[in-house]
């Protein structure tokens, strides 16, 4: 596992999904004040950019344009149907205004 620096945390926007790629991973950030979750930016049903869909900020969830699925940010797990499959989720860590991400090498 590697740590990257993806992004300043102040230039991440409030409840939004903001993509990023980091090495090969294309990855989804969403900012909850001081709290960052990074989730890979790929529906598990049919492979859509999660990044275009809607962010739930009281549910933690993000649902995807495509059809509808719904994912927790926090674990990946998918929440409802058309995908059953969760979603890879990475670790974040926060330094002042520095967001690390935590990627297999
Ligand atoms: S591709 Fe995401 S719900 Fe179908």
């Amino acid at each position: 596992m590697a740590e990257h620096r993806v992004a300043s945390l102040s230039k991440i926007p409030e409840g939004k999904a903001w993509p990023i790629t980091v090495d090969d991973y294309d990855i989804m950030l969403v900012r909850f004040g001081d709290m960052v979750y990074a989730i890979e930016d790929c529906c598990s049903h049919q492979e859509f950019p999660l990044s275009q869909g809607e962010i739930d900020s009281q549910q933690c969830t993000v649902r995807c344009r495509a059809h509808g699925a719904t994912f927790d940010l926090r674990t990946g797990k998918a929440m409802k149907a058309p995908a059953f499959a969760p979603v890879p989720v990475y670790n974040v860590r926060v330094e002042g205004d520095d967001v690390f991400v935590e990627i297999e090498d």
